[in-house]
């Protein structure tokens, strides 16, 4: 089919490899692919998708999906919609219902997380500071409710904006309707598609990352004689331990965690210690327990293993799967299963895939 061309600029192409878009870089391609730069090609492209009765998927960076080896039967739109509206600061804030030192900011879902984060740090203000360096737009941090070194975007989102596909009109959804949980929200499984975030509005302030801080970061702060945790000094030792341990997607093909931390009974929690005293774990309130999934791995002898099909687990950090040189998305079918088993045999845990695939 030959690239159609709509009113705004926004171009159709066909059959587009959609691999090269995403960090894991594998899978087959997009039926029909289009980039959005406003709303508005938000609006012609999903009527396009509709005409021609296709399914519609929205894009950011790539950096939490995998596409299968079909690819995407339908329309994929990489979300390019920019803009960074920081809507009150200082005098007049209390009128806008906000406190003093307190700061609402409107960004494009479609804005590098990373250069936002970095736009708050250097205004002074708090609240972001932690998920410094995460991979990906702003527009895919409320899907899978993004956290890291304690801090979790759910605590500073206050409403975002999305197209309904449902309604088949644009509505703003509070921080409650996001239905946020651990790596979770409504947008992720439970009613994945219908919504395509534009723009999320967060609520920072000025001032600094508050007590009790995260292990490893507390950790850095002290190995390094640093003694604020100002959102600069919090922003530099983020950096410096992402690094030190994660792997850099422009180098190696990679979507961060590739499981979430399995949360287990005390009963079970307690069955594993039988057989591994110094297993980790975190109660929670309910009397259930986190167990880090690294750990898991690591105990199971992935940490830096190379499978013969190219796929593996990163040297450094057991949980982040790579892919070294694999070709296809079988090679990793193939691998997540073996490693789910051999986890499930030693520790009677099932290990649940954290990216969203796309098959
Ligand atoms: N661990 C090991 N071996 C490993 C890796 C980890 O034993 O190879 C154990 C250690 O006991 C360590 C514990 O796991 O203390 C926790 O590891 P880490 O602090 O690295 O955190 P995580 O639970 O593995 C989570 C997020 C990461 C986030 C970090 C830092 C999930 C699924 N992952 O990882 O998020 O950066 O905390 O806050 O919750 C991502 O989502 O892509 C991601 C990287």
């Amino acid at each position: 089919m030959e690239p159609l061309q709509y009113n705004g600029g926004m171009q159709l192409t066909f059959d587009v490899p959609l691999a090269p878009l995403t960090t894991m870089r594998l899978g087959g391609n997009a039926k029909a692919f289009c980039v959005l730069t406003t709303e508005d090609d938000l609006t012609q492209a999903v009527a396009w998708a509709q005409e021609n009765n296709l399914p519609m998927f929205m894009l950011g960076g790539g950096s939490n999906i995998i596409m299968g080896d079909g690819g995407f039967e339908g329309l994929v739109m990489k979300n390019e919609i920019m803009g960074f509206d920081l809507q009150s600061q200082g005098a007049g804030v209390r009128d806008q219902g906000l406190d003093e030192g307190q700061v609402s900011i409107t960004v494009g879902a479609g804005e590098i997380w990373d250069s936002f984060v970095e736009r708050t740090v250097a205004l002074g203000l708090t609240g972001v500071e932690a998920l410094s360096l995460i991979p990906g737009t702003v527009g895919a941090t409320p899907v899978q409710n993004v956290g890291a070194y304690g801090q979790e975007v759910s605590q500073t989102i206050v409403e975002l904006k999305a197209y309904d596909t449902k309604r088949d009109e644009f509505v703003v959804l509070s921080s409650n309707d996001c239905e946020f949980g651990y790596r979770d929200s409504r947008f992720k499984e439970r009613e994945h598609g219908r919504f395509f975030i534009t723009s999320v509005t967060f609520t920072l302030h000025k001032g600094q990352l508050q007590p009790p801080y995260y292990k490893a970061l507390e950790q850095y702060m002290a190995e390094h004689n640093i003694a604020d945790y100002s959102p600069a000094s919090v922003r530099a030792a983020v950096i410096a331990v992402r690094q030190s341990k994660l792997p850099d997607p422009t180098e190696v093909a990679n979507t961060g965690s590739f499981f979430k931390n399995p949360i287990v009974s005390a009963t079970m929690f307690e069955d594993i210690k039988q057989n591994y005293p110094e297993a980790p774990g975190w109660p929670l309130d309910d009397g259930t327990v986190k167990i880090p999934a690294g750990w898991l791995l690591e105990t199971a002898g992935y940490k830096g293993y190379k499978h013969n099909n190219g796929m593996g687990m990163y040297e450094k950090h057991a949980l982040v799967m790579v892919n070294y040189s694999a070709s296809s998305f079988a090679d990793l079918a193939e691998f997540k299963d073996e490693v789910c088993s051999k986890v499930q045999d030693m520790f009677g845990v099932m290990l649940a895939v954290e990216p969203e695939i796309i098959r």
